[in-house]
This record gives structure tokens, sequence and C-alpha cells, in this order.
């Protein structure tokens, strides 16, 4: 009973959150993702919105439903991403960029289905805007926290990533463990150095980055 009655760590805060890969049309069937499933950003905003947090999440395209008790918005491409994250996230306290956003969109996309007896198509690539840099460099930017997938030399490319965003918090994972996968093993990067977490569930790994962030929202 007293866990009942305990102020929920989150009560009153409102959290944006970005979740899922992102698409990018190549032609009007066809285009560029990632293997990103949205399990991580989806198990977040669960917790989020368990420790008393109004959530909106900002989805890509993930094929799941939308979670009970929080307001979801669906997108496809990163562009459209950053305009509904633009749209919501000036109300926010916090931010959290979990999507496997495509850091690139394809310039000359065709406005019909490209036939092949046109040639091989030449693909023209150019740089999506990134979303959390742009949250975070804002003037009255919300508490962001980002996630960084990679494949090598975890700590040193996600701090560096953490520095170059200036984040306060910084989820490392390595892509090729967490991405699409039900468990997580992550380590949290803040200024007061590194806190690793077992490899859990997805949702236990979520309610642990809640807390976390929680106290140092909270300090
Ligand atoms: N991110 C974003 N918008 C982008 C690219 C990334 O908001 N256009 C966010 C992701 O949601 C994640 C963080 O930035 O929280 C790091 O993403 P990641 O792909 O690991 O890093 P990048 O900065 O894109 O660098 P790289 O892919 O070269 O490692
Ligand atoms: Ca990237």
């Amino acid at each position: 009973l007293e866990g009942f009655f305990a102020a929920k760590s989150l009560a009153g805060k409102k959290v944006v959150l970005t979740a899922g890969p992102t698409y990018e049309a190549i032609d009007t069937v066809r285009g560029i993702t990632n293997i990103s499933s949205g399990k991580m950003g989806y198990a977040l905003a669960r917790a989020c919105r368990d420790a008393g947090a109004e959530v909106t999440l900002i989805s890509g395209p993930t094929g799941m439903p939308a979670p009970i008790g929080m307001t979801r918005i669906n997108v496809d491409s990163a562009r459209q991403m950053h305009d509904s994250v633009m749209q919501e996230v000036g109300r926010a306290d916090i931010f959290i960029a979990v999507a496997a956003v495509a850091d690139y969109r394809v310039k000359n996309r065709s406005a019909h289905k490209i036939k092949k007896e046109a040639g091989l198509p030449q693909i023209e690539l150019e740089e999506n805007p990134d979303i959390l840099a742009t949250v975070a460099s804002l003037p009255a930017a919300p508490f962001c926290v980002g996630f960084a997938a990679e494949s090598q030399n975890l700590l040193e490319f996600a701090e560096r990533k953490r520095k170059k965003k200036r984040l306060p918090l910084l989820v490392a994972n390595l892509a090729q463990h967490a991405m699409g996968a039900d468990s997580n093993q992550v380590v949290l990067l803040d200024d007061a150095g590194e806190h690793a977490l077992p490899d859990m569930p997805k949702p236990a790994v979520a309610r642990a980055i809640v807390e976390h962030l929680a106290a140092l929202l909270n300090r």
C-alpha cells in the first residue's frame, strides 16, 4: 500500500518520445528503412506513463497498436517525425529520442513506380535533420535523453555523441544486439559517468532508465 500511495517519479511531467524506424520513399512502392522494431521506445513510453507522465509517442511504422493511456502520432519519414516533434515539444519537460531515424533521404524520389526498363536506378541521397540535436539546442530545451546505436567502440563513440549533442543523459547500446530484440543491455552515460545495466527484457530496461532519469531531473 505504501507503494500505491507514493508519489510517482514523473507525476505532472509531459514527455515526448520518438520510436521505431523511419521510412524514406524511393518511389511509390519502395523505400529505405532499418531493422528497428520500436519495442524499446514503446516500452519507455509505457514506463513514463506508469511513472505518472503525460506521454506523446511519435512513432515510425512499427505495426504495433497504440499503447493505452497516451497520445500516439504516426509518421513515416524523418522529416515528418521532425515536424511532428517540433509541434509537440514546446510544452514538454522531457524529450526522449529512441527512434532509429534514417540519416539520409532520397533526393530524387520518383512520383511513379520505377520501371526496370529505365535501367539501373541512380538513387541520390541527402541528409535528414538531426531531430535530437535540434531539440537539445532549443533556447528552452526540455531535458533531453538520447540513444546511441553503435556496432563497435560503444562507450567511446556514445560519450562523443552525448558531448556533441550536449545531452544530460544518453543510453548506449550495441545496434546488432538491441535492434529488433526483446531484451537489451545498455550503459547509461551522464555527467557523473557510466552506469551499466544488466541484460534485461526491454520493459525492465525501460523502468530502470525512467528511474535514473527521474533521479537526475528531481535532483
Ligand atoms: N537522432 C535523431 N535524428 C536523426 C538521427 C538521430 O533524433 N536524424 C537521434 C536518435 O533517435 C538517437 C540519437 O540521435 O537518440 C543518436 O542516433 P544515432 O543514429 O546513434 O547517431 P547519429 O548522431 O545519427 O550518428 P551515427 O548514425 O553516424 O552513429
Ligand atoms: Ca544515425
